[in-house]
């Protein structure tokens, strides 16, 4: 992402209370996410160190990881706003927890090899284009641990569907089905999705990352927006 890019993305999340109308409202799927990753995350003993990479208010890694035992917990974010949100909402981890105010790409590119057995992106990575996603696989492979895993959940299309088709599709669901949002954040909504929004094909996502060494595990959900994949680091 360019300064500019960054920019616009930061602004939009610096007004937490759009995204928590999202969250509140279940429009981004976030009860059935948060269920079925929690049920999967409770099926193993692992103690887990967290790298939450665009990680919000935190909501999603304070459901995912409840009653888990987090020995370490890192989340990054480019907002202010939600970072102290996660910082109020993580009162459970106070030992655990550090907060990274800045861009995914750069807290990737300094965080040492095999430092985190759970690395999280929850609806950030569709921010990259697919070349810059592309670096950041490369990078969170670098910084699991053997046998760690990468929770991915975004926005992801449907092949042979455009991006300018997915965007275009989004917006109308917006515009139709977000009710609950007033009519300027309803707009807000769309221009964000029109302007910084760079879904990946589920089958890019399924091509790649075994490329650099991440193998898929399982799909843990998916709907005609959005979905959830387990993937695993097998080699050192
Ligand atoms: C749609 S919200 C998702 C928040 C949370 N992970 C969730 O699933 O509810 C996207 C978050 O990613 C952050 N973000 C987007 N691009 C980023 C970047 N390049 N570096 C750091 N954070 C980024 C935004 O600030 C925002 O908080």
């Amino acid at each position: 992402m360019d300064d500019h890019s960054l920019d616009r993305v930061k602004q939009v999340f610096e007004q937490w209370s759009l995204y928590d109308l999202i969250i509140h409202h279940n429009y981004m799927r976030h009860t059935q996410l948060v269920t079925c990753l929690n049920e999967f995350v409770k099926q193993t003993e692992i103690r887990r160190k967290v790298i939450d990479l665009g990680c919000g208010d935190a909501w999603m890694a304070k459901h995912i990881f409840q009653d888990m035992v987090v020995e370490s917990y890192l989340g990054v974010d480019l907002s202010d706003t939600a970072l102290q949100e996660a910082a109020d909402q993580l009162t459970d981890w106070t030992s655990a927890q550090q907060f990274r105010q800045g861009d995914i790409a750069e807290v990737l590119a300094e965080t040492p090899a095999n430092s985190a057995n759970t690395a999280l992106a929850s609806y950030s990575l569709h921010h990259f284009h697919d070349d810059q996603k592309l670096i950041l696989l490369d990078q969170i492979h670098r910084i699991l641990e053997k046998d760690g895993q990468f929770l991915w959940i975004d926005l992801a299309r449907i092949a042979p569907q455009t991006r300018d088709q997915y965007v275009d599709e989004m917006a109308n669901h917006i515009r139709h089905d977000w009710q609950a949002l007033r009519e300027s954040q309803n707009e807000q909504a769309v221009q964000h999705v029109l302007e910084s929004d760079f879904p990946a094909t589920e089958a890019w996502m399924l091509e790649h990352t075994p490329q650099v060494g991440l193998q898929l595990d399982r799909c843990l959900f998916r709907d005609e927006y959005f979905g959830a994949w387990v993937f695993a680091k097998h080699d050192d």
